[in-house]
């Protein structure tokens, strides 16, 4: 399990060390969709099976929907989340008032460690900021 923890700071901090790099634009990629393309997947990468992308912020409060909760909300109007709200929250209640509510206290990393060894993962990628702003949980 230490193993994993490693791995996973490791990838972490491989995963934003090469973003800074490509953003600085001062290597062998530029920052544009054509040139991130044409570079070459690590081994590990192409060799691993399973890897976990881990959602959860904000838009996890109303535990309806999607990480795209706010946007099928109020941008796209979907109906199933439009009248989930109006079901479930008062009038005008805002994206921003779940906010207060995302306490992370189901928040169990050796326990999530053991589940994503046992699942076979070889790699988890914690999803740190999604489109409607909000940091998640770090
Ligand atoms: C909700 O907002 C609308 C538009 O600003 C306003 O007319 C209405 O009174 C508000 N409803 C409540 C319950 O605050």
């Amino acid at each position: 399990m230490k193993t994993l923890s490693l791995r996973f700071v490791v990838v972490f901090y491989l995963v934003c060390a090469l973003y800074t790099h490509i953003a600085s634009g001062s290597g062998p990629y530029k920052p544009t969709w054509e040139s991130l393309d044409a570079r070459p997947l690590p081994q590990w990468y192409d060799d691993s099976k399973i890897g976990i992308f881990i959602h959860w912020g904000v838009f996890s409060v109303p535990s309806f929907g999607s990480e795209w909760f706010w946007y099928y909300w109020k941008t796209s109007k979907s109906p199933n989340i439009v009248k989930f709200m109006e079901r479930n929250y008062k009038p005008n209640f805002t994206y921003a008032e779940f906010a207060p509510h995302f306490t992370a206290e189901l928040y169990d990393p050796k326990h999530w460690a053991q589940l994503f060894k046992k699942s076979g993962a070889k790699y988890v990628v914690l999803t740190s900021k999604h489109h409607e702003g909000y940091i998640n949980i770090s």
